[in-house]
């Protein structure tokens, strides 16, 4: 296996109101291709800056991030260019993610019109094949963002990370803003999505069960540093850090679960699937 995503030694300084806040403070992990990593850790404790950090959407203070063994830290933003349809992203807040006066069709023909040479027929095409993808019924094309639930956004915005066939996607909490028995949905989707597109993910939640569920690797932040990365479900049932021992024995246990019985969460969620 290589490393689609790099991370090194990466710092991140907020300037803010004259005080800086030291957001990430020299982390360093691996995406192996094929994989997903999963980034779990308490508000604030970094999750969000590396996610946009690892796909250059602000700048570095220090450290590189490499993209299929390219130091896309030191690349110019014209270089960047065309690396940028091999990455995506999707955001937490599905519905503020969209352009609220772009309809379906024109928010997923987006990312195409400015990457791909895709236009007419074949624009049109590539569109109904995504909205096919993302378990969108071809009649929601010409609905605007205020005519969906959030699961829909959040579909919607699957579809415009997937454009482009990029090969890492970068999740940062997908899920929290929909409703329960939506999450579960839309973590099943990313699950058929990453085999059919052959998919590696960065993916970013507080909740361990995401996690659990969808993740061979799992690294832990805890105020801007990484202070535990290994094989997911040793990470999340017998961690070696006392922190990571903490988020899990701080995660409610879903009623009618032992509390010794660490996987019953994750089981019940996969059952509701
Ligand atoms: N644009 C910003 N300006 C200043 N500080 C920020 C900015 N974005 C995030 N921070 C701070 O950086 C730290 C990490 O935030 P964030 O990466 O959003 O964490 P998480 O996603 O884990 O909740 C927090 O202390 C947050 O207040
Ligand atoms: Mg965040």
């Amino acid at each position: 296996m290589s490393a689609l995503l790099s991370v090194r030694n990466l710092v991140k300084v907020y300037s803010a109101h004259r005080h800086e806040v030291r957001a990430i403070d020299d982390v360093s992990f691996d995406v192996e291709e094929g994989t997903t990593f999963g980034l779990v850790g308490e508000s604030g404790s970094g999750k969000s800056t590396i996610a946009r950090c690892a796909l250059k959407l602000i700048p570095l203070t220090s450290g590189e991030t490499f993209f299929d063994g390219n130091d896309i830290s030191a690349l110019s933003e014209k270089r960047m260019r065309s690396i940028r349809s091999q990455l995506g992203m999707v955001f937490q807040n599905p519905v503020a993610a969209l352009n609220p006066r772009l309809s379906v069709r024109e928010s997923i023909a987006e990312p195409l019109l400015t990457h791909t040479d895709l236009r007419g027929r074949g624009l049109s095409r590539r569109v109904d094949e995504l909205l096919d993808d993302v378990g969108l019924d071809a009649n929601f094309a010409s609905r605007l963002p205020h005519q969906l639930s959030g699961g829909q956004s959040q579909r919607v915005g699957i579809a415009r990370a997937l454009a482009t066939r990029p090969r890492l996607l970068v999740l940062d909490e997908p899920t929290s803003a929909l409703d329960v028995s939506v999450q579960a949905q839309v973590l099943n989707l990313l699950q058929d999505l990453r085999a059919q597109y052959g998919l590696t993910y960065l993916m970013i939640s507080h909740d361990l069960d995401v996690i659990r569920y969808l993740c061979d690797t799992a690294g832990v932040m805890r105020n801007g540093k990484l202070v535990e990365v290994g094989v997911a479900s040793h990470v999340l049932t017998t961690p070696d850090h006392p922190y990571t021992r903490q988020l899990i024995d701080a995660m409610p246990v879903a009623p009618g679960a032992k509390a010794s019985d660490s996987d019953s969460a994750a089981e019940k969620q996969r059952t509701a699937l």
